[in-house]
């Protein structure tokens, strides 16, 4: 396994790959690595001949600083994991390399990007965009693989690769949670013992919702009110957000529709975490259409 530090070497090595006819699959993180990544790493490998992961904690998407200077390192290990899982490349290019001094052209994505996550973290998703296609143009894969843990994120790249003609195959991949169903995510190992246990709220939460949606709730405030109480109920946990949205334009609805995206993000002293889940309505009881007077 290589590991290269600069996009100058990244692509050369790109280069000759394509030459020699192999697909490239890149599996973009921030390291960190656990089973959630390498179930991307997986993924990659089905569509690609061989695997890239980038590796760069990339201070442009962090809106707190404190945030990105405590967002775990432990490069050893993800190298470990990485050589184990049979990844060809692990692109782990050095801050200079990527933001030289001067360094001042960005991606700026449109209105998906301002809800959600967009409005809790100002400038979140301009950093994102900014790296990724930083990323795509070192590696010039042919597929890349996102997680739908980061849904918002993964319909804002998929916005960007259509809209700029990127000729890369976005996929998304499953969340990989626990056993008692947290999701899988780097922050989740700055949350202490007590933390860790309240943390399932959130996915007690996601259920409450679905359970009222397939209970034929159809007001997404009196929803809302139903996961407002069960966060509520954990005095360790305090609720950002729990939206019912429509999946593909994450604008947040009124009344429940065929399927939605249940949105989901809760702190737990200052670790932040987010889920959410793809819910599919009940077809509603067919009213008969009112009779209209005999004239
Ligand atoms: P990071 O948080 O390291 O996540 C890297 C990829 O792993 C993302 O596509 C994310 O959605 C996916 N992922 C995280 N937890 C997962 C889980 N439990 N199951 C499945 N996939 C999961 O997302 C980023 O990094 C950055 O924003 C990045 C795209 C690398 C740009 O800097």
């Amino acid at each position: 396994m290589l590991v290269l530090e600069t996009p100058a070497t990244m692509r050369a090595w790109a280069t000759v790959q394509r030459a020699a006819g192999r697909r490239i699959g890149l599996v973009p993180t921030m390291g960190a690595l656990h089973e959630g990544h390498l179930a991307l790493i997986g993924a990659a490998a089905h569509h690609a001949d061989v695997v890239v992961v980038s590796i760069f904690v990339n201070q442009l998407q962090f809106n707190r600083p404190d945030d990105f200077t405590l967002y775990p390192r432990p490069i050893d290990d993800d190298l470990a994991r990485c050589r184990e899982a049979g990844v060809a490349v692990v692109y782990a290019p050095t801050q200079p390399a990527m933001y030289p001094r001067g360094f001042e052209t960005f991606v700026v994505p449109g209105a998906l990007a301002d809800p959600l996550e967009g409005a809790g973290r100002p400038g979140h998703f301009r950093g994102v965009t900014t790296v990724v296609t930083k990323l795509f143009n070192a590696v010039t894969p042919d597929v890349a693989v996102f997680g739908r843990k980061d849904y918002q994120q993964l319909a804002v790249i998929t916005r960007m690769v259509a809209d700029l003609d990127m000729s890369i195959e976005i996929i998304g991949a499953p969340t990989v949670r626990e056993r008692d169903g947290l999701a899988l995510s780097s922050r989740n190992r700055r949350l202490d013992t007590a933390q860790r246990g309240a943390a399932v709220v959130v996915v007690a939460a996601l259920d409450a919702m679905e359970a009222a949606i397939a209970g034929g709730q159809h007001n997404v405030a009196e929803i809302h009110r139903i996961a407002l109480a069960v966060v509520a109920d954990e005095p360790l946990a305090k609720l950002e957000y729990a939206e019912v949205v429509d999946p593909s334009t994450l604008a947040q609805l009124r009344v429940v529709e065929r399927e939605v995206l249940a949105v989901i993000a809760v702190w737990f002293g200052d670790v932040r975490l987010i889920d959410n889940r793809s819910i599919i309505a009940p077809a509603q009881p067919v009213l008969a259409p009112p009779i209209s007077p005999i004239q």
